[in-house]
């Protein structure tokens, strides 16, 4: 299987969409959103698509954008793979085409947030940290009771992880 990683087009939306919904342990934003990211903030978004499977689907996208108040700050948003692909290295792919893009040598600290039942997420970032040689911190950042309190419920706490770059 080879995967082509690339920034998302504009089109590349409703796909991206699409694998979220069908993810089933993300948080389902609209589809407008998702058009949005792959056009405005393509350069800090990646996908993973493959000749071999239908064109409808992707391999897998990571979305992520600099803090605006802290444009040395990488914040990851969402991951995601596709299940048929999942434990070959996808992710790890993702995450290391955004290290190939010029900007990444601005980039001094990465967040994210994870929930506690989300091993897999976990597994992935202490692996890319300990890939880069970088230290990894978790502190609490959103609450069960701050992220259900208000229109939607049954979430997970969010920790955040960050990878300190320098
Ligand atoms: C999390 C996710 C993106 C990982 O994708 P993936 O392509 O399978 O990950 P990789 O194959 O690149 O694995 C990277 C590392 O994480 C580990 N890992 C991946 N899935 C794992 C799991 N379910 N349990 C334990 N470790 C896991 C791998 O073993 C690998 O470590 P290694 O190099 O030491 O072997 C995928 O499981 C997914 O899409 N989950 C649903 C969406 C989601 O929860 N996204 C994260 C929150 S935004």
């Amino acid at each position: 299987m080879t995967l082509d990683y690339r920034e998302p087009r504009l089109d590349d939306g409703a796909r991206i969409h699409r694998m979220v919904l069908e993810a089933g342990t993300l948080d389902v934003n609209s589809a407008y959103l998702y058009f949005l990211l792959s056009d405005h903030f393509r350069e800090t978004c990646v996908v993973a698509e493959s000749d071999s499977v239908p064109h409808e689907l992707l391999g897998g996208f990571l979305t992520a954008y600099r803090l605006p108040r802290a444009p040395d700050t990488l914040f990851i948003w969402q991951v995601a793979v596709h299940p048929d692909w999942r434990g070959r290295g996808v992710a790890s792919g993702l995450l290391d085409a955004l290290t190939r893009r010029t900007w990444f040598d601005d980039i001094s600290r990465i967040e994210l947030t994870i929930s506690p039942d989300n091993t897999a997420s976990q597994a992935l970032f202490r692996r890319w940290a300990a890939r880069l040689e970088r230290p990894l911190t978790v502190s609490p950042y959103l609450s069960s009771e701050l992220l259900n309190s208000g229109q939607d419920t049954g979430h997970q706490p969010e920790d955040l992880y960050s990878i300190d770059l320098r």
